[in-house]
């Protein structure tokens, strides 16, 4: 069996894993970043695509930014059609910055070619298929590697000896299911929605540019761009559809009806490229630390798509952690590391009250035409308000991360 020795045993190549590993990195601390899927299958499958103010000074401490710097777009705010108006809302004059659109699985390329050219291992195509050592003592020095993990790799079993793992797997990893397992205080709190998403990538060019979130008694419909010529739109549609009851004429008619207003013309239509149905629910998993095993990004939480908070959430844990981990291979102790689950779970929540006030503002449930109206004066007045604007906009652009950390100084 093939077997490495590193720091730190990173699971998941997604934003989570490969901006950790880029942390570690900067800080000379040694880590081996396992992906289960291909290169290729990583760096093409459609995401969400708002990068938050604090993720994009993130990615440019780290030195990844050149391309989204010069292909995304900024997004000071979005649009908000409701009771047929479209109302605009921006948030570069609340100071908070803004946020980027640029796709996720741009920013995952960019990580993954500035992994290859700093030399950072990345196994592709090996599944980690256990998780050993996480309850052994947490010390330093190279006799500490007492945490593996067991992969499957194309020649065979790898195993990776560290001090820590660094779980950053996603929803469907072996990193949250290995904590619950073995540790009874891990909780999962949750909760689930009658609907979902569709979500489709068009050849039609975005109008507005600028994201646009349209409220109707059909449903939510969102209308997002991926550069000039091509649109990514998105449908409330009920829990349990498939996608073969979303024919493109269908899709379109949907997105238009839900979409028509009286002061802009309606939707173009266009080529439907991409569709995939994406989960509505919430998830959060605590604590996010089970021994020497450290649970990051989706592989803790599952924020609703609405405000597109996963990639900027996961960024913000990597930050968390790999400061704490800093800390710890200099030699100040495991306080910092104790500290983790405690200072990443306030954001996590921040995120999950603003993703699920979006939600709840944003969807409608069938039959229940009272709580349409209670939503409808609500819209009223975030419309009217500036108050309430400046609240949105500050936890839509995105808070500052919970660590005094900067990368430049300390590389
Ligand atoms: N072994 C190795 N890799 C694994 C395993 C495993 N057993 N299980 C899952 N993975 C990999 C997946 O293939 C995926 O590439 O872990 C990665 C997890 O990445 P993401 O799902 O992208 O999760 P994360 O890095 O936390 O990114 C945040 O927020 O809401 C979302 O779309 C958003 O994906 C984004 C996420
Ligand atoms: C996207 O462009 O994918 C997007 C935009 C806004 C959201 C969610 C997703 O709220």
């Amino acid at each position: 069996m093939k077997s490495i020795d590193t720091q730190v045993a990173v699971i998941g190549a997604g934003p989570a894993g490969l901006a950790l590993a880029r942390m570690l990195a900067v800080q000379g601390i040694e880590s081996v970043v396992v992906e289960r899927q291909s290169r290729h299958q990583l760096c093409t499958a459609q995401r969400a695509g708002i990068v938050e103010q604090p993720t994009r000074d993130t990615m440019h401490e780290l030195g990844v930014d050149a391309r989204m710097s010069r292909e995304g777009h900024e997004h000071a705010g979005f649009h908000l059609r409701h009771r047929r108006r479209t109302h605009h809302f921006d948030f570069r004059s609340f100071g908070g910055g803004a946020a980027m659109l640029y796709p996720q699985h741009h920013l995952v390329t960019d990580l993954v070619d500035a992994a290859d050219q700093a030399g950072q291992p990345i196994l592709f195509d090996t599944a980690v298929v256990a998780i050993d050592g996480h309850d052994m003592p947490l010390t330093t020095g190279t006799s500490s590697r007492a945490a593996t993990v067991q992969a499957i790799g194309p020649a065979g079993p790898v195993r990776v000896r560290a001090v820590t793992i660094a779980a950053c797997d996603g929803f469907h990893g072996i990193g949250r299911a290995h904590a619950l397992a073995v540790e009874a205080a891990v909780r999962t709190h949750s909760r689930s929605y009658p609907f979902g998403w569709l979500g489709v990538l068009a050849r039609t060019a975005p109008d507005p540019t600028e994201g646009m979130y349209c409220v109707s008694s059909r449903g939510m419909s969102l209308h997002s761009s991926r550069g000039a010529e091509l649109t990514r739109q998105y449908l409330q549609v009920p829990a349990g559809t498939a996608l073969r009851d979303w024919p493109d004429e269908r899709v379109w008619a949907e997105l238009r009806l839900r979409s028509a207003s009286d002061d802009h013309p309606p939707l173009a239509t266009g080529e439907i490229i991409d569709r995939t149905l994406i989960a509505v629910r919430s998830l959060v998993t605590e604590p996010m630390q089970v021994g020497r095993l450290f649970l990051v990004g989706d592989a803790a939480h599952i924020m609703p798509p609405t405000g597109a908070k996963g990639l900027n959430l996961a960024v913000s844990d990597a930050t968390v952690l790999s400061y704490a981990l800093g800390a710890f291979f200099a030699g100040a102790g495991s306080g910092e590391l104790d500290s983790y689950s405690d200072r990443a779970l306030r954001r996590v929540w921040q995120a999950q009250m603003f993703s699920t006030g979006m939600t709840d503002l944003l969807h409608t449930r069938d039959d229940d035409p009272h709580a349409w109206r209670i939503r409808c004066a609500q819209l009223d007045e975030l419309v009217a308000n500036p108050d309430a604007r400046r609240a949105l906009g500050r936890l839509y652009v995105g808070t500052p991360f919970p660590t005094p950390w900067r990368w430049q100084g300390n590389a």
